[in-house]
């Protein structure tokens, strides 16, 4: 029998949709193989109708790396690897992280020197209007930029920090403007306008105007795919050719995403 995966490409930028899978059941290694390719090749894959519990989130995640803990604590949870995403208030207090607004595009924990490699979020509820997650294609953006700005910011690096100060580690964290994905060779645009502050040694006025410009790029819509949650969805991307945001829903409708996050040892490079 073979187990080959049926991986359906989007319509948009970037993206897969793995069909006909239960990720309750343990993968077989050809089969984590498989989503590995596909995550290469399409930057963010997605499972659709999926009734996972946490333990198999957390098993699914470890395939593709070490899940850990989020560097922002939340209260004990029996799994402490999941994360909560989520604007629902309990005895007045939010659940989890990133509330009801929009958040604009990053790459995950960007503002640590480690950054995240592999993210996955899981929807448990999702809200009736809005709170769409959007995807670029940052490996498509950057082929796409004219020579004469490949040549201007190929050897610049930006300082990324988290807007909450304490999530920050002590000293500033600096990473190249241009990245080049470790297994796949390929650069991408590595800025976004929700942890990007400015450009290293360059005056102020200059680095917002290149950073706008750069982001401007990023966002048209060409490089852009948007995914519809459904509840039972689980997206799993890579954080270092790609960069998302959310968009905003209404305060008082619910969402609520599991997330977990694979760290490896990687330096931006
Ligand atoms: C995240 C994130 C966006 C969303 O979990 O890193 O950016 O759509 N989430 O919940
Ligand atoms: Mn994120």
């Amino acid at each position: 029998m073979s187990s080959a995966l049926n991986v359906v490409p989007t319509d948009g930028a970037l993206g897969a949709q793995i069909a006909d899978i239960d990720l309750t059941q343990p993968l077989l290694p050809d089969q984590v193989g498989q989503v590995r390719t596909a995550l290469l090749d399409y930057g963010v894959v997605f499972f659709r109708n999926q009734r996972i519990s946490e333990p198999d989130q957390v098993r699914f995640t470890s395939y593709f790396g070490q899940p850990v803990e989020h560097v922002r604590k939340q209260r004990e949870r029996p799994v402490p690897e999941i994360f909560i995403i989520s604007n629902v208030k309990e005895n007045g207090k939010p659940i989890g992280a990133l509330g009801h607004g929009e958040v604009s595009f990053h790459s995950d924990l960007s503002y640590l020197r480690q950054p995240g490699t592999l993210s996955v979020l899981y929807a448990v509820e999702i809200p009736q209007e809005g709170g769409q997650t959007q995807w670029c294609n940052c490996t498509a953006a950057y082929a796409d930029l004219d020579s004469d700005i490949k040549e201007r910011i190929k050897d610049l690096r930006a300082v990324h920090r988290h807007y909450v100060e304490e999530q920050n580690p002590p000293e500033m964290i600096d990473h190249p403007v241009v990245r080049t994905h470790p297994e796949t060779g390929r650069k991408s645009l590595y800025v976004g306008p929700h942890l990007t502050k400015h450009i290293v040694g360059m005056k102020s006025e200059e680095s917002v105007e290149l950073l706008a410009l750069l982001y401007a790029h990023l966002e048209q819509p060409r490089f852009i795919w948007t995914h519809e949650w459904q509840v039972g969805d689980l997206v799993l991307w890579d954080n270092r050719p790609t960069m998302h945001r959310r968009l905003p829903f209404p305060a008082h409708q619910r969402r609520l995403m599991k997330r977990t996050q694979i760290f490896n040892d990687e330096i931006p490079f």
